[in-house]
């Protein structure tokens, strides 16, 4: 979101969220998504549809660099030759010469292996194959870990984040430490955030749709949203919000609901 003086890269308020579309879906729907106005599409070679999200790129009628295409390195993956080995595969499934935004997707502390893999990014980042080094899930001890071995913060740490579960001292520490923020659940998967009674009621206060609502909320918080959706009302509906300034009444109104995490603890797990 904010312009990180230093290197002079920032993400969109809302970004494409692509878990659950298969190819066929994702090809069609990025390329339509795009069309549509979003500029950053997130993928994971875990979610086994990069083939189609490249598809959807190169069909969306914009050039390669005007999009910002992220994609992540699983757990088993993760490990120096092993995490260079696991980033070409998805650079060739997405059929791109460069990936904008390439993220150890966990920490996995019990492997002790992100530190290994962030190197082999960074060398993949020298090499002109990779734009930016982000982390997922990464927590407080996991990022000090990281700028203290190599005197950079990744770009970009995408993490769980909605109504609810605020990580306020996290969005804190990477503020302060210029990393982007982007949450991931912020529109809650489904599962009841969108019929919370605070939610609903905040959203007709605001004449927003509670979907909107939770993407200004993390976006007043200073962070970017990535949401997913695969119907085409949905996703135009969930990018009118992206921008949208919250009042801090309602923000924190917002941060105290009762809807905790969704996600595995990054500290023991991975998610699936
Ligand atoms: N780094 C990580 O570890 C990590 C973990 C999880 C997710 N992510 C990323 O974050 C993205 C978003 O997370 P997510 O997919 O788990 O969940 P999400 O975006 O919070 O929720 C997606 C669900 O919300 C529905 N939805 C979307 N827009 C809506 C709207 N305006 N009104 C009502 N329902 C709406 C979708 O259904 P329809 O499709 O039917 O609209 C889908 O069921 C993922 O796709 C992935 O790219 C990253």
């Amino acid at each position: 979101m904010t312009d990180t003086s230093s290197s002079k890269f920032s993400i969109p308020d809302l970004a494409y969220g692509t878990w659950k579309l298969d190819d066929q879906s994702a090809a069609k729907c990025v390329a339509q998504a795009i069309a549509d106005g979003y500029r950053m599409v997130d993928t994971a070679q875990r979610y086994h549809n990069e083939y189609g999200v490249g598809i959807g790129v190169k069909n969306s009628g914009l050039e390669r660099e005007d999009i910002l295409v992220t994609s992540k390195l699983r757990g088993g993956d993760q490990g120096r030759e092993q995490s260079r080995r696991a980033f070409f595969a998805s650079l060739r499934n997405l059929g791109s010469d460069y990936i904008d935004v390439y993220y150890v997707h966990w920490p996995l502390p019990r492997l002790d292996l992100y530190l290994e893999s962030f190197e082999s990014m960074l060398e993949l980042r020298e090499e002109g194959f990779i734009r930016q080094v982000g982390v997922c899930n990464f927590e407080i001890p996991h990022l000090q870990r990281i700028i203290s071995e190599f005197d950079e913060a990744p770009a970009v740490n995408q993490f769980e984040l909605h109504p609810g579960f605020p990580q306020t001292e996290l969005v804190e520490f990477c503020k302060n430490n210029a990393i982007e923020v982007q949450g991931w659940g912020v529109i809650g998967r489904g599962r009841g955030l969108l019929e919370d009674p605070t939610v609903t009621a905040l959203a007709e206060q605001h004449a927003l749709t509670p979907a909107q609502l939770c993407i200004a909320w993390a976006n007043s918080h200073g962070a970017s949203a990535v949401a997913k959706s695969g119907n085409r009302s949905r996703w135009q509906e969930n990018l009118l919000a992206a921008g949208k300034e919250l009042d801090s009444e309602t923000v924190s109104q917002l941060d105290v609901i009762d809807f905790p995490r969704m996600g595995k603890d990054p500290n023991v797990d991975e998610e699936f």
